[in-house]
Parts: structure tokens; C-alpha cells; sequence
């Protein structure tokens, strides 16, 4: 059992970053194997628009996103955690999303289910806030995002109230979910 564990923050080891890794303790706890993947570390363009160049699924801009579709195509569970910017999922998060623009088109317009092996995912997202609406947005995109790579939106972990780097620390019920959520995916 393999998973990855995608982190969409661009604040290393602040609340995103801690919520995962707790939720990646949980799944070595449960016996699977981890990857991790830090986006902002990554260096990829946003979407090119490029959409009907090729019909096997692959993206023509040769970037880092090509090593995250390949170990995205291989797992088998996806935890995406993301802070809400500005009412809904970071920059990083959705231009990765973006990115897979070419799996959705053959999946959906050319019906050509190319796409990997079934999973399930998991999302954690963070905010200041205690605005619902928000989680609701960048639930919706992620909720699209699973369905195209072939996961099925199974847990989720919505925190508020929680601004400052590493202040999540102060919430070990909170770490505790994140540990749970991670075990209970595998
Ligand atoms: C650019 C930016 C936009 C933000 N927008 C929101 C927002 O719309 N609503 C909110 O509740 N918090 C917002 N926040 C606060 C973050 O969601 C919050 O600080 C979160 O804990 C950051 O997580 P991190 O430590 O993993 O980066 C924003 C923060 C930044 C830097």
C-alpha cells in the first residue's frame, strides 16, 4: 500500500505541514508506505491551455509536475493539506490541480480511462477563520481533482481558528484527528 502525502503550503513546517506529517505518522503506524511531496519546493508552471496537443493523457510541459503525475498514477491513497488563501485552496495547491487538465479531458471528453488504478483521498485544510464557506470552496475543487485522478473523497479534516506558524501545536486533539485520519485511510 502506497501513500502520498501532498503538502500545498508555502510555509515549511507551519500548520499545513504539521497536520500531515501527523497524518503520515498515522500511516506508518498502520503499516503502508510514504512519500511526501512539498509543491512549494517544486518548480512547475500553471496550466498551459495546451489541452488538445495529445490524447494519451500526458502534459506536454516538462516540469516538475511530471515526477508528482507519476507518483500520483502509482499510489494507491492521496492526503492533499492546503491552507485557505483568500476563501479557498492555495496557489499551489490549484495550480497543481490545474495541471491535470489533461487527465480530466481524456477522461471526460475523450471517455479513455487511462488514468491509473482506484484510490482514495483525504483532505486536510487549514484556516484563521471560522468561515465554513471557505472549507466548502476548496472542498469542491478537491472533491473534482479526486474524481479525475480516480480517488474516492473519503476523509476529510477542516481546522479553524488556527493562524500563526506551528500554532496547531497547541491543539493535540487536533493532531490527534490528523493521526487518526491517517490511520484510518490505509
Ligand atoms: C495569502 C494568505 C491568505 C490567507 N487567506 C485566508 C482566508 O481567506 N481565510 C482565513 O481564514 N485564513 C486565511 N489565511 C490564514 C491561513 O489560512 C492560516 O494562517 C493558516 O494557518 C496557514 O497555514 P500554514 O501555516 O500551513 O501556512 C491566509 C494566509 C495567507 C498567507
Amino acid at each position: 500500500m502506497k501513500v502520498l502525502g501532498i503538502s500545498a503550503s508555502p510555509r515549511a513546517g507551519g500548520n499545513t505541514d504539521i497536520l500531515l506529517d501527523k497524518a503520515l505518522e498515522g500511516v506508518k503506524a498502520s503499516g503502508a508506505r510514504v512519500q511526501k511531496v512539498i509543491l512549494n519546493t517544486l518548480k512547475f508552471s500553471p496550466c498551459q491551455e495546451c489541452q488538445n496537443t495529445r490524447d494519451d493523457g500526458t502534459c506536454i510541459v516538462e516540469d516538475d509536475m511530471q515526477s508528482v503525475y507519476k507518483r500520483i498514477e502509482e499510489t494507491d491513497i492521496v492526503i492533499l493539506a492546503s491552507p485557505i488563501f483568500f476563501g479557498s485552496l492555495s496557489a499551489q495547491a490549484k495550480m497543481m490541480i490545474d495541471r491535470f487538465q489533461c487527465i480530466w479531458r481524456v477522461k471526460y471528453m475523450l471517455k479513455k480511462d487511462i488514468f491509473g488504478r482506484k484510490k482514495k483521498g483525504a483532505f486536510i485544510c487549514v484556516e484563521a477563520s471560522s468561515r465554513e464557506d471557505f472549507f466548502n470552496n476548496a472542498k469542491s475543487i478537491l472533491k473534482n481533482f479526486f474524481a479525475t485522478i480516480n480517488a474516492e473523497y473519503s476523509q476529510e479534516l477542516f481546522c479553524m481558528g488556527v493562524d500563526e506558524k506551528g500554532k496547531i501545536l497547541k491543539y493535540p486533539h487536533l493532531l490527534q484527528k490528523a493521526f487518526e485520519l491517517g490511520k484510518s485511510m490505509v
